[in-house]
């Protein structure tokens, strides 16, 4: 299923529901919770304030009031304090607890900031990379169009880093398989989402034509590799990527199996 890095304004983003990175007391602050009550307007306020703040590592739901969203999941990150102290563990709960209200909700689309990366201090590579992980989990199961929204140029460069290896193969087949699929054509009638101009999709890198030109490995060869070079045992690897036995058994069989997207990037993660 569908993850996108995008680099944009997240009040601007026509989906479902979007993340606030918001503190304890849910009463608004600076940095995306400013952004966020500003374009909503006053009533987001009023609502919050029936909630009775949020503990660190959870999330809450309100209405998107002006935003060109359904709702705001208000999610509280960590402050970041060097890493020692439950920081990770706690990113990972507010990202899943924030999934699984947009689940409940019946949400198709989610965007999500780098929560805590900002005010809060964690550093952004692992903010990302901690979101791509628990949101890949999730959409093992699920069906969820989500987007992580970075703002700043040097994030979406992390971004692009940790793709780097695998970027030939996020790119726009995966798109024109999603544009094909039943769940896009649903969300494309009814709103006209993502590709906008602000949005720059990671994924539709103009290079990959020449990038593919210039290799020839397929997937699954590709992925033998890295595993041999990593060092790791098959069973190690495709057990990390949380990827069932018999799928990984069919990708090294099958010279030209067209993984998933979230099948590559789960393998991305386990060989990092
Ligand atoms: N759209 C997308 N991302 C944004 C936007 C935006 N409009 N504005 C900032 N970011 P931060 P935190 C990015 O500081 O670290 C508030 O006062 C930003 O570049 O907003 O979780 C709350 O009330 C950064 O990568 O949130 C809390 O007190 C990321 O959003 C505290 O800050 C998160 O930065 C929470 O701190």
């Amino acid at each position: 299923m569908p993850i996108q890095i995008v680099r944009n304004d997240i009040t601007k983003m026509k989906v479902d529901a979007i993340v606030n990175a918001a503190n304890e007391s849910l009463l608004g602050g600076g940095g995306v919770d400013g952004c966020i009550h500003r374009a909503a307007g006053p009533k987001l306020l009023e609502e919050c304030r029936t909630l009775k703040g949020c503990p660190t590592g959870s999330a809450k739901l309100t209405k998107g009031y002006d935003l060109p969203c359904r709702y705001v999941i208000h999610a509280v990150g960590p402050v970041w304090k060097g890493g020692t102290c439950g920081e990770k563990e706690l990113l990972e709960s507010c990202c899943r607890t924030s999934l699984e209200l947009a689940k409940e909700k019946q949400c198709e689309s989610i965007a999500f900031p780098l929560i805590s990366s900002g005010i809060y201090g964690y550093p952004k590579d692992k903010a990302l990379h901690t979101a791509i992980e628990v949101v890949s989990e999730f959409l093992m199961d699920n069906d969820m169009l989500v987007y992580i929204v970075v703002f700043d140029k040097k994030a979406f460069n992390i971004g692009e880093k940790l793709f780097a290896d695998i970027q030939e193969y996020i790119d726009d087949r995966y798109a024109d398989e999603f544009l094909a699929s039943e769940s896009s054509r649903r969300l494309l009638q009814n709103r006209e989402i993502l590709y906008s101009e602000e949005c720059m999709v990671l994924s539709a890198s103009k290079s990959l034509d020449d990038a593919l030109e210039m290799m020839d490995e397929s997937f699954s060869e590709m992925l033998i590799r890295k595993i041999d070079e990593s060092g790791m045992k098959d069973s190690e690897c495709y057990k990390k990527a949380n990827i069932d036995r018999k799928l990984f058994s069919k990708i090294h069989s099958d010279k030209y199996y067209k993984p998933k997207k979230t099948t590559v990037i789960a393998f991305a993660i386990a060989l990092e």
